[in-house]
């Protein structure tokens, strides 16, 4: 069943449109802006183009895209200033406008991108999120975060700039390697933990829908992470505040990323190890009762996520934490959870009571 959310109290509101056949909304969104006077800019991979353009570019036909279809390398590097540039210049050459729509055809990479190119071509066009992957679906194409890359760190160049239009379809999900489809579900975990428990109930009773993708539980799993995070962003779009409760265990994950090499380790299965590093934390720092760490650990491995890995030495993970981007004066910005539910975030960590919580994913 599809279903509609408005995200409205943020700089741009934003429409989401979600469920199994929410894609095929496309086609009447595509004339609309057409009548509009709007033409349709689409930003996409080579992998994406293949196994979704032509149906995508079919409901988006009343645009008449003929040349206005950039297919970008799949993969992290495609994150780069050097690719902003590109899309630029690409939008320029064809005499893109403001009321023009720049369309994210793609994964996480590619939202961002694009998200970032929309938000400063011109000092802003249109947007519409097209979310292919799992963790795209669940968390980056909601909530009007974009960024690029550097040299010196991820994410670290970006904008805050909520997309028109979001359209989650797990139909989408059918195409994803195991790899990336696992790698969304940390992201989910990391959801059932900060909402009141029904997500949690959801995910334990629900593992074999889960693992054969069946969009129709899957759209019930996405509505439930997007409307958690779109509440989060209503209160806080510029993550002053709450905002910061959608990083629990994020702490530990830039850093197992860092550490570990980015590509090395998929972003949502670090995020599933720095859950249990957060828990662990939690139940040193605010009391968290100890069951529920023993709950996760159970939930990650029905959901094919590790709970170990290999980890370098805890003084290299704590000096990659000192730099994460949720460091602020006087606090290491860590998001704790006093019960399911109960996120507390600015929490000042002691660096021992740290190092030993990693010692809980050391394999
Ligand atoms: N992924 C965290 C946020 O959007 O704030």
């Amino acid at each position: 069943m599809t279903w509609r959310m408005d995200v409205t109290s943020t700089g741009r509101p934003s429409v989401i449109l979600g469920g199994s056949g929410s894609l095929d909304a496309l086609e009447e969104r595509a004339a609309g802006a057409v009548d509009a006077g709007s033409r349709l800019y689409v930003l996409t991979d080579l992998n994406v183009r293949a196994a979704w353009g032509d149906q995508v570019l079919a409901l988006l036909a009343p645009a008449e895209l003929r040349d206005a279809v950039l297919v970008l390398p799949p993969g992290e590097t495609t994150k780069s200033v050097a690719s902003a540039a590109a899309c630029w210049e690409w939008l320029a050459v064809r005499g893109a406008r403001r009321d023009d729509i720049v369309v994210a055809l793609g994964g996480g990479v590619i939202g961002d991108l694009a998200g970032f190119v929309a938000s400063t071509h011109l000092r802003g066009m249109g947007l519409w999120q097209l979310p292919t992957s799992l963790l795209a679906q669940v968390d980056s194409s909601v909530g009007g975060k974009t960024a690029v890359n550097l040299g010196a760190g991820k994410n670290l160049v970006g904008s805050f700039y909520q997309p028109d239009l979001v359209v989650p379809d797990p139909r989408f999900l059918a195409t994803l390697a195991d790899n990336e489809y696992i790698n969304g579900l940390g992201e989910v975990a990391k959801y059932a933990l900060l909402d009141d428990g029904g997500l949690l109930d959801l995910l334990e009773s629900g593992m074999a829908p889960i693992h054969a993708r069946e969009p129709a539980f899957m759209e019930r799993v996405i509505e439930r992470c997007i409307s958690y995070k779109a509440t989060v962003v209503e209160q806080d779009e510029r993550d002053n505040g709450v905002r910061a409760t959608l990083n629990l265990g994020h702490t530990t994950a830039h850093a197992l990323e860092v550490s570990l090499g980015y590509g090395t380790i998929g972003h949502g299965t670090a995020v599933a190890l720095g859950l249990l590093v957060a828990l662990a934390v939690s139940e040193a720092v605010v009391g968290l009762p100890t069951p529920v760490r023993k709950r996760t650990e159970s939930l990650l491995e029905a959901l094919g996520l590790p709970t170990r890995a290999v980890l370098p030495p805890a003084e290299e993970l704590l000096g990659a934490a000192s730099r994460d981007k949720k460091v602020r004066a006087g606090s290491s910005g860590f998001v704790c959870l006093r019960d399911l539910g109960r996120p507390v975030w600015n929490v000042d960590v002691p660096r021992d009571v740290f190092s030993q919580a990693l010692e809980v994913i050391r394999l």
